[in-house]
């Protein structure tokens, strides 16, 4: 691929090509054309988002970003513009991100990374999830009886707040690839929290719909109510100088000005001192570590479906579903037949049900992990799918150990909000970074320091520790990283990515990723309309179907099926970028906000 040509922003290349492009780009605009042209517009609502060059589909020849929020792409572009790379774009998309769309990502989240390094022509991945506390223990979302806790109570205040990982993440990332200098990715977002953006129509619905827990922390409700009480409306012009502090304060200083100093000192304050006080402490944050992992890949139809292994279960839960799903013929069935989704959701429930039993954070718990994806025992749990109705009973199998067979285990049961967001990038070096970044639930604990919220992640442990005395693999305990669904994807085929995708939406995101790929791969869609084709799916007992589609139409057989099937909103919010042979396909969910962009 060709690089893009430098139209600059106001970002210069910290390496290699600083000498060159930082005279050429030297004096130019701190910011780039559409946040100017966007802070511009917060004084004139109706027009804001005019000079905004995002789509739900675009072309590039060169590079591609994706993200939810166009303001954010916009930052992601305008790195890429400037000769940066897909980490920086990363950085300078995620900083806006946590503006933009506070209530699903930020800096007091975490994130889960995989990257396709095309100069090493390797793929990593990088794990940047929030842990428990040292102080924690199994008990921590139970009452005085052992009783799991209603999920509200417990997520609202300090008690369900991890140590974040995000900044650690771009930061490491950034040091290890990036080619623009930290402190210029911080520009965007900088500008914006200064001048103020347009509060978009879906943060201000999630704002409504969250008046009574925003209201119980003070910096919360200063922000995202106005002095009546009542919530922000679209285009509101927002501005937030916290975080425009705080952002200088870490591009000055680094992701060591978060985990230390006054930073880490008040965001434990808020933590401790919450009417549901949690236990974070200083120590927590002076430790965190981002870890590079391994990658867990799944065969399917001659592609390797590559994404984030534990502490997420969704590399390995999708590749699962896609295993037992490879020897039935879903291109001969296409996307109106009931057998195909029956296919589809049983396959779903026994990837679920191995993931509630074995999938934990795999440095705290032993897990097959090699054998629940190995062919054979994937091979034995598709037999299941012979028959011609829906399975009556699914329960986790028995994988093969690659070490002393762990203790029993029992079924966990973590409750997972659908909130969070996905990055998607290709730069003009080839490089793929497919980032799914949250702070758990909408709005997180509904904390706010430094002006961004804190995560809520704990809560993706299970409330339960043990069941009739058997312990469950995804319990609370100090320093693990609670179990994930979140999928950042990147799709091989002959050792090079084709594609790359992810998804917001709690564990409903494996779904929506593996009807994505099936509508692209087996039915062949296009990247749009694949992300565009009704949900459907399943986790547990029930099948899921999107409210409002021609999926609806299923219902009836799949029910004479023998299916519970339920109807409900789902919001998924796939950011895809296909690579071909022709150039890049990016694609944003419709169900969003998100936008692409491309050159
Ligand atoms: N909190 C969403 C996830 O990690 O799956």
């Amino acid at each position: 691929m060709k690089r893009s040509s430098a139209r600059s922003f106001g970002f210069t290349l910290a390496r290699p090509l600083a000498p060159l492009l930082g005279l050429l780009l030297a004096g130019l605009l701190a910011l780039t054309p559409a946040a100017a042209q966007q802070a511009a517009d917060a004084q004139a609502p109706e027009r804001a988002g005019a000079a905004l060059t995002g789509a739900k589909t675009a072309t590039g020849k060169n590079w591609m970003v994706t993200a939810a929020n166009p303001l954010a792409a916009e930052a992601g572009a305008a790195a890429l513009r400037a000769g940066g790379n897909a980490i920086d774009a990363l950085v300078a998309t995620q900083l806006v991100l946590g503006l933009v769309e506070p209530q699903s990502s930020g800096l007091g989240g975490g994130a889960f990374l995989v990257y396709w390094d095309a100069a090493q022509k390797r793929l990593t991945s990088f794990d940047g999830r929030e842990t428990a506390p040292r102080a924690a223990t199994p008990t921590l979302f139970q009452n005085e009886k052992g009783e799991p806790l209603g999920f509200m109570a417990a997520v609202v205040g300090g008690r369900s707040v991890g140590t974040p990982g995000t900044p650690r993440l771009m930061e490491t990332v950034h040091r290890r690839y990036g080619k623009i200098a930290w402190a210029q990715l911080f520009r965007p977002a900088q500008h914006l929290a200064e001048e103020g953006f347009a509060v978009s129509p879906r943060l201000a619905a999630l704002i409504a719909g969250d008046v009574e827990t925003l209201k119980r922390d003070d910096a919360a409700r200063a922000y995202f109510l106005d002095a009546q009480g009542a919530p922000l409306k679209a285009g509101t012009t927002l501005r937030n100088p916290a975080y425009a502090a705080t952002l200088r304060h870490l591009a000055a200083y680094g992701a060591d000005a978060f985990y230390g100093g006054e930073l880490a000192a008040a965001i434990v304050r808020s933590v401790r001192e919450a009417d549901n006080p949690g236990l974070l402490s200083l120590g927590d944050l002076r430790e965190y570590r981002v870890k590079e992992r391994a990658p867990v890949c799944a065969p399917y139809r001659g592609y390797e479906v590559c994404g984030m292994g534990p502490p997420s279960s969704g590399a390995l839960t999708l590749g699962q579903i896609l295993g037992l799903l490879d020897s039935y013929d879903l291109k001969a069935l296409g996307p109106t037949s009931p057998e195909a989704w029956r296919l589809i959701a049983d396959a779903s429930r026994l990837a679920f049900a191995d993931r509630e039993r074995y999938m934990a954070d795999s440095d705290f718990v032993p897990m097959p992990t090699k054998g629940l994806l190995a062919p054979d025992y994937l091979k034995g749990r598709a037999e299941l799918l012979k028959g011609d109705d829906a399975l009556p009973a699914v329960s986790a199998g028995e994988p093969t150990w690659d070490h002393a067979r762990a203790e029993p285990r029992a079924d966990g049961a973590a409750l997972e909000l659908p909130s969070t967001t996905q990055v998607t990038i290709v730069d003009a070096d080839g490089n793929v970074a497919s980032m799914t970044s949250t702070i758990e639930a909408g709005f997180g604990s509904r904390l706010m320091v430094g002006g961004f919220l804190l995560n809520n992640e704990l809560t993706d442990f299970s409330f339960r520790s043990h069941k009739d005395g058997v312990p469950v693999a995804n319990r609370v305990e100090p320093g693990k990283r609670p179990r994930s669904s979140m999928a950042p994807t990147i799709v091989m085929r002959d050792g090079t990515p084709v594609l790359a995708l992810g998804s917001p939406g709690g564990s409903q995101i494996i779904g929506y990723v593996a009807k994505t790929l099936i509508a692209h791969l087996d039915w062949g869609l296009p990247l749009d309309q694949a992300i565009a084709a009704p949900n459907v799916l399943a986790r547990f007992d029930a099948v899921e179907i999107e409210a409002g589609t021609a999926a609806e139409g299923l219902a009836p057989e799949l029910k004479a099926l023998g299916f519970e099937v339920k109807t409900a909103p789902m919001t998924s919010g796939v950011q895809a970028v296909a690579i071909t042979p022709d150039g890049l396909i990016g694609a944003a969910d419709p169900r969003r906000e998100g936008v692409a962009i491309g050159e």
